[in-house]
């Protein structure tokens, strides 16, 4: 074993998240897993729950105290929302210089706390071992609107659909393959976190109506936006091609890009760019992985930085 690895933990193991986290990690040249936290599935092997992990290592189920008490210089908290708290505080007594990177909404509007969109906010990192990574629809909404901020004459509004794996495991009618059979869910269609997070770190407001559907992952975001001046298609694309110049996550396409080619894929892609006859409003389209760029692979983009490696260690690009 290569002990010059990083020792990292994962805290909600068992989840689609963790799941994600757990394939990138045994992968990843400069880190190694320390533990697997999982209530549901302690003393069960990763291997039979993770398809193509090798090796002996079994879930445990560690409480607030029982992670603080583990050798590891990385925890990942993926847990749902609300429950980080414990762990964080544990990890502050215990362990304040262990990076600390939280998957769940709770740090996302805290000031202490870095908030890693890599493509716009990395240069806004200043060491910060607490790292709050953003939610899915919120990275697509972001990436989608930024190019454009200084050019909005009103909220842009943002019409999402997910396929259901964004719900998490804990069951519920959002997550239920019968009730979305040949359905469409909507739900909190005014006033969803990711409409509060995206207003807040684009410092912009943003209108955002969310709907589940019945594929497992991946997630288009159509945004509407209402220019401040007549714009020419050219011109709105070549900003796009030039904001995510260099970017290895992110994929400027004419088109509008379609979910079911993302899905498995670590990138998100935006295209459409469909100007109204008066050249003051723009249609763009938006498709991530929600559950790798929309979570774990910018959770491996973020960590990466934090210990010092090449940000796109460890995530394979198709
Ligand atoms: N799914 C997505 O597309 C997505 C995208 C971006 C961000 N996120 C965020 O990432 C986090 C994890 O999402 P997920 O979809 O992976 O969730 P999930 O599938 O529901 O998994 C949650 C995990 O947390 C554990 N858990 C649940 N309640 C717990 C508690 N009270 N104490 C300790 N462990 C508990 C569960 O395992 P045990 O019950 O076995 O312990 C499970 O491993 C959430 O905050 C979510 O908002 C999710």
């Amino acid at each position: 074993m290569n002990t010059d690895r990083k020792r990292i933990g994962i805290v909600g193991a068992r989840g689609h998240t963790g799941m994600e986290l757990i394939r990138l990690i045994a992968g990843h040249p400069a880190l190694q897993l320390a533990f697997v936290s999982s209530r549901e599935l302690a003393g069960q092997r990763v291997a039979d729950h993770v398809e193509g992990f090798r090796g002996e290592l079994c879930y445990a189920s560690l409480d607030a105290a029982g992670v603080a008490e583990q050798d590891a210089d990385v925890v990942i908290l993926a847990l749902p929302n609300g429950k980080a708290e414990a762990y964080v505080t544990a990890l502050d007594a215990a362990r304040p210089d262990t990076l600390v990177l939280d998957l769940s909404a709770d740090y996302r509007f805290d000031e202490r706390w870095y908030y890693g969109l890599p493509e716009l906010t990395r240069n806004k990192w200043r060491g910060q071992q607490r790292i709050s990574n953003p939610g899915c629809y919120a990275t697509a909404m972001q990436l989608s609107i930024a190019p454009l901020k200084d050019l909005l004459a009103a909220p842009p509004v943002c019409f999402g659909v997910s396929g259901y794996s964004g719900a998490g495991t804990t069951p519920s009618d959002k997550n239920d393959p019968e009730k979305l059979r040949d359905n469409l869910m909507p739900y909190a269609l005014t006033g969803h976190m990711h409409e509060k997070e995206a207003s807040r770190h684009l410092g912009v407001p943003v209108e955002f109506m969310p709907h589940v559907a019945p594929h497992f992952r991946g997630l288009t975001v159509t945004t509407n936006l209402y220019l401040a001046r007549k714009m020419m298609r050219e011109e709105v694309i070549a900003r796009f091609r030039h904001a995510y110049e260099g970017e290895s996550l992110v994929t400027v396409l004419d088109e509008a890009p379609w979910v079911s080619r993302v899905a498995h894929r670590h990138h998100a892609e935006i295209g459409g760019f469909v100007l109204s006859a008066d050249g003051k409003r723009v249609v763009i389209v938006a498709t991530l992985d929600n559950l790798l760029k929309g979570a774990a692979t910018q959770a491996m983009q973020n960590i990466n930085r934090a210990i010092g490696v090449d940000e796109m260690t460890g995530i394979p690009l198709l």
